[in-house]
Parts: structure tokens; C-alpha cells; sequence
């Protein structure tokens, strides 16, 4: 028989590699596994448990919110407030930090996350995930929203599952990323693309064109390059493809290449893009770089960036490395 990993198993064999490690992080994540695998059965059982449809409300960004986006948030808190690992979280469904209920201990990481990305598919029966990043806050203090503003290179780890035909939970600590498949007969995700690479070249890219009048030069240059194909200044066809689910999107450039572009668009230049740095771009980043991708805001590595606000937004293009440096190299043409 062949001997299965779960990810029970690779993160505390992971954990056993570092001296000072307490298995305390070991423990959050489980935690944030457990939650993946409610929301995994809540997604897949669907309108047979009522879950579909709006909620009437509004988030803090002015989105509709599914009742999913607001039952997936609940199943997150209520898996990771009371395990004395957090010091505070913050989630896309909820405008202010998450505070730790003061009955429990207060630990020495943030859990920050978007419960359902892409939940405009879900009514659609179309992939959607759970995006989470971590980040260690001092010990023992109550954590504002100050503590939550840190460049994405302070990650210590981020990660995604992605809600497809499969479950699958995609990590990285800072060591490679893998991916792993969630077995339903036995409720363990089990270590199936050990070391995910993207690969440098690649002619697939993302990209939303209905926006395409309100992007900037650069980003048109791109674009109408890959459109002319073989007869333009890049001398070979490209295809394309928009999920409109960045998880999916992510996914699919970490097993087969490409580019993922969400830039600075003209509509609402108050609003620079339209992800969150903090819970969307932030751990993709991590993700796609620990792949030996790239991702930048087309002027700034994203891992590079202070964010100024919880919720803040952010251009955002990622994937294959030679395509996002060559965007970049775009941008600072002017
Ligand atoms: O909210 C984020 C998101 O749903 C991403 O998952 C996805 O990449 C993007 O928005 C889709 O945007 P649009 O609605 O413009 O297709």
C-alpha cells in the first residue's frame, strides 16, 4: 500500500525541523484546516441545506453578500477564537479587526483571510475558496488595526483551498508550496503536488476584458500584444481565460502557467484595483513566489508594500515570472 501524507502529518514534520518551534503554529493550522473542511461540505451540499442565494446585506466594500460569505465567516471565528493561538484576525466579510472573545487566551499570531473568494460563482455552482494568511503579533498585547498593516514578506504563512470537482488546500510556510487533495472517504487532506513550480514561460493570461477601456497604457501594450498573436511583436498565439474566482485562477497558474492581471483600472481611482492586499494579494503573493513566480501591482512588488488600511485595495498581476517581469518593465516605460 502506498503510504499517504496527510497534512496533519507534513506540518508537524515540518515543525520537527525548526528548533524553537512550540507547535503552537502547528495547532492554529490545524485549526484553519478544520474550518476549510466544514466550509468544503457546506459548498458541496449546497441548496440541499439552503446555504445559496443572497443575504440582503452589504460588506465593508459595498459587495452583496452571499449567505455563504457571512456563514463561511462565522465557521473561521468560531474555529480560531477560542484557541488561545490568535491575538486577533481580520476577515473581508467584517469592516473592523476581529477581536478574541475575552473568556479566551490570547496568542501570539494573526489570522487574517477572506472566508469565500469568489462567491459570485457560487449560485453558479463554479469554483470558489477560502484564502488565509498568518502573521505573528507581539505577545500579550491587544492587537489594533495598526498591527494588522504589514508588508506581505512578514508572512510566516498563507494558503489557500480551493472549492473545485476536488478540495484542495494549496500551503506554504516559506519552504516551496504544496497541494493537497482532501479525501472525503477519511476527512484528511492528503499531500498530492509535493513542491508545486510554475513554470517561467507561458502564453495563457487573465485577465477581465470588459474593463479594458479603463486600464492603463501599459497593461493595454500587454494585452494587445497577446491578441496579435503570431503575427505581433511576441511571435506566438496566446489564450485566455477568466474564471473570475482568483483562487481558481491561481490554481491553474501554479500547475500549468500564465498570467493573472487585476491592474489599476480608471473607473474609481480611489479604489486602486480591485483585490485586498492583505487577505488576497498578500498570501497569493507569498504562494506564487515560493513557486518561483512572480507578483507585483505592476510598479511594486507586492510583498514590498505598507498597507495603510485593513481593507485596502490593490493592482494586482501574478504568474509566470518572465510575463509579470515583463508587464513591470511595461509600467516603467510610463
Ligand atoms: O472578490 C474577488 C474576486 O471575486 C476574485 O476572486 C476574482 O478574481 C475577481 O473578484 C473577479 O472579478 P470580476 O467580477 O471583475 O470578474
Amino acid at each position: 500500500m502506498v503510504n499517504k501524507v496527510t497534512l496533519t502529518q507534513f506540518i508537524i514534520e515540518q515543525q520537527r525541523g525548526l528548533p524553537d518551534a512550540s507547535g503552537t503554529f502547528s495547532m492554529l493550522l490545524n485549526n484553519i484546516v478544520t474550518a476549510c473542511k466544514e466550509i468544503s461540505h457546506l459548498v458541496n451540499r449546497g441548496n440541499l441545506v439552503g446555504v445559496l442565494g443572497s443575504a440582503g446585506s452589504e460588506n465593508v466594500q459595498g459587495e452583496v453578500q452571499k449567505k455563504l460569505d457571512i456563514i463561511t465567516n462565522d465557521i473561521m471565528v468560531n474555529a480560531l477564537n477560542w484557541t488561545g493561538h490568535l491575538a486577533g484576525m481580520a476577515s473581508e466579510e467584517v469592516d473592523d479587526i476581529i477581536t478574541i472573545p475575552a473568556q479566551y487566551p490570547k496568542g501570539k499570531y494573526l489570522a487574517l483571510f477572506d472566508p469565500l473568494d469568489g462567491s459570485s460563482n457560487i449560485d453558479l455552482n463554479l469554483a470558489v475558496g477560502t484564502i488565509f494568511s498568518v502573521l505573528r503579533c507581539r505577545e500579550g498585547v491587544d492587537p489594533a488595526a495598526e498591527d494588522f498593516l504589514r508588508k506581505g514578506a512578514e508572512q510566516v504563512c498563507a494558503g489557500f483551498v480551493l472549492y473545485g470537482p476536488s478540495t484542495m488546500m494549496v500551503l506554504t510556510t516559506g519552504h516551496g508550496v504544496n497541494g493537497f487533495t482532501l479525501d472525503q472517504d477519511i476527512g484528511e487532506f492528503i499531500l498530492t503536488h509535493p513542491n508545486m513550480r510554475i513554470p517561467e514561460e507561458s502564453s495563457e493570461f487573465a485577465i477581465n476584458m470588459s474593463n479594458q477601456r479603463f486600464w492603463e497604457p501599459p497593461v493595454q501594450r500587454y494585452i494587445d500584444e497577446c491578441l496579435q498573436g503570431e503575427e505581433g511583436p511576441r511571435r506566438k498565439n496566446f489564450n485566455m481565460r477568466w474564471i473570475a474566482s482568483l483562487v481558481a485562477e491561481v490554481y491553474r497558474i501554479l500547475t500549468r502557467g500564465g498570467v493573472f492581471l487585476y491592474p489599476f483600472d480608471l473607473r474609481e481611482p480611489s479604489k486602486p484595483g480591485k483585490l485586498r492586499i492583505l487577505y488576497e494579494a498578500n498570501p497569493m503573493a507569498f504562494i506564487i513566489e515560493q513557486a518561483g513566480g512572480a507578483c507585483s501591482s505592476g510598479r511594486e512588488r507586492i510583498l514590498d508594500i505598507k498597507p495603510t488600511g485593513i481593507h485596502q485595495r490593490v493592482p494586482l498581476v501574478l504568474g509566470s515570472k518572465n510575463e509579470v517581469e515583463r508587464i513591470v518593465a511595461y509600467h516603467q516605460l510610463g
